[in-house]
């Protein structure tokens, strides 16, 4: 909004400036000729082109120019009301300053088909941080079988999950809804059975609640597998421009993850056109749906990058899958420091069988705990 407002000044600033020049000293029915057919050119542009600044509203037109004066954001259609519903909503929880817990807690929340591998390793990182953390898991196929005490009596309702369908975002949703319940929970961390802390608590704890923004990992594909996926029919709601991917493990702040609970308008457009198979093409929701939606609506207030490592370098439709023998002190030393802007918190093995027990040895010897 600043950019249009100096922008808008320095239109004003040219116009003024270009209107206290020293004019040619032209004969004068030559200057007159010239003068009027300017002045035509410009009214019959003006008549074709409706002016879209308040500068131009009021070079050209007698018209009520105040409506220019909004923020150049807002959107040149009407909105359906649906729309203005959902916007309004959307506004005042981001409007609204977080209510200030004196027990501020992460809530870490498992996607998990059944038992998780690597509890034991979590029971590690968790010990002495009894009053800073919730655990939620939503065991999507089979009843897991808990060996750690922080996980006991954690698990919530839970429904199938079919990969790629609008059924993990449910889940998603039903992780962030239990979750909610409790107030001190200030941050919601999205974690799957295959996934390893990369640091302490404390480190994890503390740069997750000092930066308070949302880590959603969101860029902009213009390939097959990026805006190859967007159908037409989340029109006019959701356009091309708008069309985000990014992988689905997030963190998010308190006051988005109520925005996602509110959110029908859009969550609706993804489940319906973003899915296997739509218009003979796959699009997967949970790599769209958050990324776009937070793109559109709050787009400074997310990271654009996820504290969860996933290696897409393979430039493949799943990321890079890490197999039980990739697995070193190297490996994982290596993602933990790869890069200081983009800190991984957390790893992600994509969907592999890991040799828990020497993953455990080699996260505790680097995260000492
Ligand atoms: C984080 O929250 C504090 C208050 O708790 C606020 O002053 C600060 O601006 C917030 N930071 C961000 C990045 O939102
Ligand atoms: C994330 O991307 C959006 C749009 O590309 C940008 O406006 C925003 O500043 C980015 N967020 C951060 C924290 O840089
Ligand atoms: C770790 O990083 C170094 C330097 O970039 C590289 O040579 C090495 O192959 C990496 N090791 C693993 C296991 O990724």
């Amino acid at each position: 909004m600043k950019t249009a407002r100096a922008w808008q000044l320095g239109i004003k600033d040219m116009l003024i400036m270009s209107g206290s020049r020293q004019r040619p000293h032209l004969k004068r029915p030559i200057w007159i000729i010239v003068l009027v057919s300017l002045v035509s050119i410009c009214l019959i542009g003006a008549y074709i082109y409706p002016p879209r600044s308040s500068a131009a509203c009021y070079v050209f037109s007698s018209r009520d120019c105040s409506i220019y004066e909004q923020p150049i954001h807002v959107p040149s259609r009407e909105l359906t009301d649906d729309e203005t519903a959902a916007q309004v909503v959307i506004r005042e929880i981001l409007k609204t300053p977080p209510v200030h817990s004196k027990n501020p807690k992460i809530a870490f929340m498992f996607l998990t088909p059944g038992s998780l591998p690597f509890e034991k390793l979590w029971d590690r990182f968790f010990h002495g941080h009894e009053d800073r953390f919730t655990v939620y898991v939503h065991a999507s196929s089979e009843k897991p079988v808990h060996v750690s005490r922080y996980f006991i009596g954690r698990d919530i309702r839970s429904e199938k999950v079919i990969w790629g369908k609008i059924s993990m975002v449910d889940a998603e949703k039903r992780l962030l809804g239990h979750a909610l319940e409790d107030p001190n929970n200030q941050h919601f961390v999205l974690l799957s059975d295959s996934c390893v802390p990369l640091h302490n608590f404390d480190y994890v704890y503390n740069y997750l609640m000092f930066t308070n923004i949302s880590y959603i990992d969101c860029f902009e594909d213009p390939g097959p597998h990026g805006n190859g996926r967007y159908s037409d029919h989340m029109m006019p709601e959701v356009e091309v421009k708008d069309f985000r991917k990014g992988a689905q493990w997030f963190s998010m702040k308190r006051q988005h993850a109520i925005i996602v609970m509110a959110d029908s308008l859009y969550y609706t457009k993804f489940k319906l056109y973003c899915r296997p198979g739509m218009e003979g093409r796959n699009c997967y929701a949970d790599e769209h749906y958050l990324p776009t939606l937070f793109n559109m609506i709050d787009p400074t207030g997310i990271a654009n990058w996820s504290v969860t490592h996933v290696d897409w370098s393979e430039g493949k439709w799943h990321p890079k899958a890490y197999r039980a023998q990739d697995v070193s002190y190297e490996l994982l030393r290596n993602i933990t420091v790869r890069s200081s802007s983009y800190p991984s918190i957390q790893f992600y093995f994509s969907r592999i069988t890991c040799n828990s027990a020497l993953v455990l040895d080699i996260v505790v010897t680097m995260a000492g705990y």
